[in-house]
């Protein structure tokens, strides 16, 4: 059942029906180098088929893991960066009880999850091992490279801190480890010390891995049905392979994005007027930022949470430099079901609202701020979920998946690659090789 569908109204006024015809060419081309696998990054598409060529046998291997993890953790440590742990992160974001993390053990259903790895601040680790002193503590640290600084340096400091308190068979135990099959430090260490390990499979890019272990693994140990999220992506790789511009709704978006660009708008803001899509919004800032900002392209891929940031960046987006397009995520059916209460004495004013849902005040601010934006020349996309599911999730990544894949191939370049990344490695090696040899003269 399809439970996305975009609406492109609010690109009336900016877009032509010809400009649309077009870009067929493009996309058709763009669809046609993915199928055939002849466009640059070839060998990495297989986050197409995830979904499908998931075995039994490692979807029980997870399964089994999370529960063995359910059982042994009040705190389940996700060690990872960019691609390793976003996608993850906005799922169990999407799925769990606002204040989960804030709740006693004993009323949780599942281990805290909490996440390192992912910067390089002293403040946060000294926390973080501060935090977790007294707590039963499970790891699962991630890096397709298995090199990456981030997480190499928070998993040493937190493998000592579990070979301290479990011993070393004890911490091992703990211990769990997704990365490439064969290269990589990473996979050196967990060999060594007998770890349990997922593939990160070669075809997969990082940012395209939240369907593998790698976001698997994490949502399993927060209870969400990662066999929904699978079969919803399944669907949509077959949705969305349609070679028709006109009703394949994910070319038309990712054409839509490369006409606005041409038009000026090189900023897409994604906004949505749930709070728990924020990680999900980071997910795909990552997603298409480094797979098409490069070769000095690329449309900056921005985020806002409605209505919190419509009073901060809500200014801009009505009035500022008129080079934005907004893409507004839209759960048609909320089931929160919370009303605003009557009061006698209306002290407040607020009695016109009485027993009015506040989804319904949320949707009236989504179509109130949807209209003034469009009037304020900021072109807007509205992706509709029918409701808020792990099925239509799984469907939206793959969406956003294969747009991004398209989107990049029309404008020119590899969105499987990320050659600018490594500009800041190298600088940040060099001043740390250096500066050491400069302290041991
Ligand atoms: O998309 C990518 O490949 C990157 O952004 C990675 O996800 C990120 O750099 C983390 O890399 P790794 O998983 O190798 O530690």
């Amino acid at each position: 059942m399809q439970g996305i569908s975009l609406d492109f109204v609010g690109l009336k006024p900016f877009i032509q029906d010809y400009e649309l015809k077009l870009m067929e060419s493009s996309v058709f081309a763009a669809h046609d180098m993915l199928e055939r696998k002849t466009g640059a990054g070839r060998n990495m598409l297989g986050w197409m088929e995830l979904p499908s060529r998931i075995s039994e046998e490692e979807i029980n291997k997870i399964k089994a893991c999370a529960s063995k993890i359910n059982k042994q953790a009040d705190v389940f440590i996700v060690v990872g960066i960019g691609g390793s742990y976003l996608g993850s992160k906005a799922v169990i974001d999407l799925f769990t009880d606002t204040f989960n993390n804030l709740q006693k053990e004993s009323e949780r259903k599942h281990p805290q999850i909490l996440f390192a790895g992912n910067n390089l601040s002293g403040k946060y680790l000294r926390n973080l091992i501060e935090y977790i002193q007294d707590k039963e503590v499970a790891i699962n640290v991630i890096s397709k490279s298995g090199t990456t600084i981030e997480p190499a340096v928070a998993f040493r400091i937190l493998k000592l801190f579990l070979e301290e308190k479990y011993g070393v068979a004890g911490a091992a135990e703990r211990i769990y480890v997704t990365t490439d099959s064969s290269k990589g430090v990473l996979k050196k260490i967990s060999d060594a010390n007998d770890y349990e390990t997922f593939v990160i499979p070669d075809d997969v890019g990082g940012r395209y891995s939240v369907l593998t272990p790698v976001g698997l693994l994490p949502m399993a140990v927060a209870g969400i049905d990662f066999e929904d999220i699978l079969d919803g992506a399944m669907f949509a790789a077959h949705v969305y392979n349609q070679r028709n511009i006109e009703h394949n709704e994910c070319y038309k978006y990712a054409a839509y994005r490369n006409i606005l660009q041409k038009k000026g708008k090189e900023i897409e803001i994604l906004a949505s007027y749930e709070p728990s899509f924020q990680y999900f919004i980071e997910w795909f800032k990552q997603l298409f930022g480094e797979s098409e900002g490069k070769n000095l392209k690329g449309i900056f891929p921005a985020g806002v949470n409605f209505t919190t940031d419509l009073h901060s960046m809500g200014q801009f987006i009505q009035d500022g430099k008129r080079n934005i397009f907004e893409t507004v995520i839209n759960i048609k059916l909320n089931k929160s079901f919370i009303k605003l209460p009557k009061i006698a004495c209306d002290e407040d004013g607020l009695n016109y609202l009485a027993d009015k849902e506040i989804d319904y005040i949320n949707k009236q601010a989504f179509l109130g701020t949807l209209q003034a934006h469009v009037s304020g020349e900021v072109p807007n996309i509205v992706i509709n979920l029918d409701e808020l599911n792990t099925y239509n999730i799984g469907q939206l990544i793959m969406f956003f998946e294969k747009a991004c894949a398209i989107s990049g191939y029309i404008s020119g370049v590899n969105p499987f690659d990320q050659p600018g990344v490594e500009a800041y490695k190298k600088n940040m090696m060099d001043l740390l090789k250096m500066n050491d040899s400069i302290n041991n003269l």
